[in-house]
Order: structure tokens, then C-alpha cells, then sequence
């Protein structure tokens, strides 16, 4: 059995505790504290993450896309694989070690997506990055913890409240998205979600190819504005 290999400790802004980088042979792992944050082996739900956005972004032009948090970049890769080549991909990473650890240790792993030319990152709380994005994205893609209910720190749960849920509707385009990724179901988000004014979908995606739990994915949209179709940023049907 190859033993786990420690390989660095960052502190996570804010007073959220500290993340370990772990080795085991060609396997990654992102713990926060005693419990793992991401696996190298573990993305299928991440990439589905992007995936169903990037579905439902299909025939947008220049569209423009945020990512919290960076973590392994699953997430990031698929989105690019998904988006054309006149998309915009803002990545919004708190922890500023986890961007050096993709360039560095798992640069194999990361495989290029943050020196896309379409994409521009953020050493920052996506909670901030949200705040300040009127009206600018048709897709937010989040997922900086376990889900609704945290994990590894206490401050992301403004987030996913009512007030950051508000905040995330606001910063959308009209028919935009925020997709949700949790490893647990919660009625209670959903039932924030509509509140918050969102039409929400919920996928389950397995956490390792088909296999291992099942993971959640809500795709909240913000309904398109009926009076001025064209600002929904979709092109014409023929
Ligand atoms: C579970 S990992 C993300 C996994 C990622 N989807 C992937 O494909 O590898 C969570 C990431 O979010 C970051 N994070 C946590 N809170 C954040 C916040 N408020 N803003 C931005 N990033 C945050 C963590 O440092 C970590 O890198």
C-alpha cells in the first residue's frame, strides 16, 4: 500500500482553519483538516457540474462564466471543453496556495486550463467576485465546500443563504444559472433557492464514474426577462 505523502499546509483566509496538499502516488488530495475537500480520483460530480451548464449554454455567444472555487480544476477543464472559443471563464480561488499547488505538484493533473487564454483567476472570495457582477454572467458555478451546509469554513454559508443567493440572481443575465454542487440533498436550500427567485432543477451526478455516492447538483436559472429577448445573450433561432 503507498503511503500518503504530506506535501504543504496553507492557512485559508478569513480564519477558516488551513488545507493540506497529500501525495499517494499519482492520487491528489485536498483535506480540510481531517476531512477530505477533493480527490483526485473522486471528479465525476465536478465535471458534471460543468457539464450541465455548459448544456444549457449551448448557442450563447461570448459567454461568460464564473467558477468558485479552483480546487483540482475538474470543473474549470470541463467548462473550457464545453464553452466555444469566445467565452470568458472567471475563476475565483480564496485559498491562493491551491493555485500554486495546480502549477506546481499537480501541474500534470491541472493540464493546462489556467493558461486558457479565455480564462482570468481571481485570488479571491467568490462571494466578493458575485457582489460586484451585476448583471455579467450567464453562469455561476459553485462549489468552495460540501454543499449548503459547509464544511470547511463558516463564513461560505453567506453564500448560500438567503441574502447570497439574492446576491448570485443579481449578477446573473437574464436565463442565466447558478449551479450548486452538494453532497448532500437539502430541501431547505431548495425551497431558499425558489424563494430567492430561481427555477430550480436538480441533478445527481455519482461521485467516481458511475459509481461511488451520489452527489447534487442544482441548476437554479433566473428567469429570462419576456420584455427585451435579446438581452438574454441567446442567438436568434433560424
Ligand atoms: C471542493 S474544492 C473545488 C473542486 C473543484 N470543483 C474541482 O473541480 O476540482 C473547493 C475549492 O473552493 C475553494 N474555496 C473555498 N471557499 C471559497 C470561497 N469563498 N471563494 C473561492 N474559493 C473558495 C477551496 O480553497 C477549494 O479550492
Amino acid at each position: 500500500m503507498i503511503p500518503w505523502i504530506h506535501l504543504d499546509t496553507a492557512a485559508v483566509p478569513g480564519g477558516g482553519g488551513e488545507l493540506k496538499l497529500m501525495r499517494r502516488g499519482t492520487e491528489f488530495a485536498i483535506m480540510a483538516g481531517a476531512t477530505p475537500l477533493m480527490n483526485s480520483r473522486m471528479s465525476s460530480s465536478e465535471i458534471v457540474l460543468a457539464e450541465v451548464a455548459c448544456e444549457r449554454l449551448r448557442g450563447r455567444r461570448n459567454a461568460r462564466v464564473l467558477i468558485g472555487g479552483y480546487g483540482m480544476g475538474f470543473t474549470l477543464r470541463a467548462a473550457l471543453a464545453g464553452l466555444g472559443g469566445d467565452a470568458q471563464v472567471i475563476v475565483a480561488e480564496l485559498v491562493p496556495a491551491v493555485l500554486t499547488w495546480a502549477r506546481g505538484p499537480m501541474a500534470e493533473l491541472t493540464g493546462g486550463g489556467l493558461s486558457d487564454r479565455r480564462v482570468t483567476v481571481h485570488e479571491a472570495d467568490v462571494g466578493s467576485v458575485i457582489e460586484s457582477g451585476r448583471g455579467s454572467f450567464d453562469a455561476i458555478l459553485l462549489d468552495v465546500d460540501n454543499g449548503p451546509d459547509g464544511l470547511s469554513r463558516a463564513e461560505n454559508d453567506r453564500l448560500y443563504d438567503f441574502r447570497g443567493l439574492k446576491a448570485a440572481r443579481q449578477a446573473l443575465r437574464p436565463g442565466g444559472m447558478l449551479a450548486v454542487w452538494s453532497a448532500a440533498p437539502s430541501k431547505a436550500f431548495v425551497n431558499r433557492l425558489e424563494q430567492a427567485g430561481f427555477a430550480v432543477e436538480e441533478v445527481k451526478a455519482r461521485a467516481n464514474k458511475g459509481r461511488g455516492v451520489r452527489h447534487i447538483i442544482w441548476v437554479a436559472t433566473r428567469p429570462a426577462d419576456t420584455g427585451n429577448p435579446k438581452r438574454s445573450g441567446f442567438a436568434p433561432k433560424p
